[in-house]
């Protein structure tokens, strides 16, 4: 059994997962409520509150797989990129309990642990495959050639995907994060009202800087009035410009690859409108698109454990390594 810690951002997670993928439990305690009022995560707020968190989210983890730490083989725990203050809570809680019974720890990449949440239970994808991974700190296409390595195909070259989705549904007075609520308002709105270009850069790479200023320029121009009528359709165009976005990219790197098999992860991948895009690609189970630890211990079956006790010498990073 595997248990995973992870506390990149404002998600304290914990979860157990058995060698071949079983989740067993998985605890995500979200912070976004705590973060809110200040428009985006406040890194030594994050910090100070997976402090508190940290253990109590274990022991539910533990409870609610009916186990304890006698019954867990390694310790899986988010080692980067992320902020460097939350990471620095959850690595040092794994080397604790991983040190307290003297156990392996597995350092996992945060988007290593992403792409991971394919190879969970009870529909498994195995490599090789093309990746898209969209979420709120990155947007990177992958080809994926085992379960332990890949080659990045094109990344974006400002916002991320997660990013551009989050502040356009501030500039539509959404509360934050808002990718989720853009894509329910965006529901009862015509994606056709608004053309939002998306600039194209070379490569497999992406941009959407450009977009969310266009919906700016768009809301400026609008009444208070206007503005609350529109909403839906501006969220709804909004979100049509980035999904198209993406999935232009992807069939582009398939046609490159000649990848037959693509799949999605991260945040943005349980977006309905990508989702829906892309019928015939693998999507990340709903509750493992975001940040949650069941997807750090599957990918801890994939990388080699630092023997006890070898580990406590080991830091986070800030930026990715991959
Ligand atoms: O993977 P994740 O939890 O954290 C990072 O590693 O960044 O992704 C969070 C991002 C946020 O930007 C959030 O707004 C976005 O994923 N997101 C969505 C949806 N659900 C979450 N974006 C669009 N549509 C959604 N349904
Ligand atoms: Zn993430």
């Amino acid at each position: 059994m595997i248990l995973g810690i992870e506390t990149s951002c404002d998600e304290t997670a914990s979860a157990l997962v058995s060698a071949d993928g079983e989740v067993l439990a998985s605890v995500v305690s979200s912070q976004a409520d705590l973060h809110a009022r200040f428009g985006g995560v406040v890194p030594e707020i994050a910090s100070r509150r997976h402090l508190e968190l940290v253990t109590p989210v274990v022991r539910e983890a533990l409870a609610e797989a009916g186990a304890t730490l006698a019954d867990v083989d390694r310790i899986a725990v988010t080692q980067g990129p992320g902020l460097v203050g939350a990471l620095l809570v959850g690595l040092a809680a794994a080397k604790g309990m991983a040190w307290a019974r003297r156990l392996p720890l597995v350092p996992v990449d945060h988007l290593r642990g992403h792409v991971a949440s394919l190879y969970l239970q009870p529909d498994p994808l195995e490599p090789p495959f093309l990746c898209l991974l969209a979420s709120g700190g990155h947007t990177l296409l992958l080809d994926i050639r085992d379960h332990a390595s890949h080659a990045i195909l094109g990344t974006t070259i400002d916002d991320a995907a997660g990013e551009a989705f989050d502040k356009g549904a501030r500039l539509l007075g959404l509360g934050y994060p808002g990718g989720a609520e853009l894509d329910r308002l965006a529901a009862h709105g015509d994606p056709t009202a608004y053309e939002f270009p998306v600039a194209r850069v070379p490569g497999l790479d992406f941009s959407f800087s450009g977009v969310k200023t266009a919906l700016l320029y768009a809301t400026k121009e609008l009444s208070e009035d206007e503005l609350a009528a529109r909403r839906a359709d501006l969220a709804a165009s909004y979100q049509r410009a980035i999904v198209r976005a993406l999935v232009e990219r992807v069939s582009e790197a398939a046609a490159q690859t000649g990848a037959k098999r693509i799949a999605i992860v991260g945040g943005v991948a349980a977006n309905s409108a990508l989702r829906a895009a892309l019928p015939e690609a693998k999507a990340a189970a709903l509750e493992y698109c975001t940040d949650n630890a069941a997807m750090i211990a599957s990918a801890g079956r994939y990388v080699e454990a630092v023997p006890y006790p070898r580990y406590l010498a080991l830091d986070a990073y800030a930026s990715a390594e991959v």
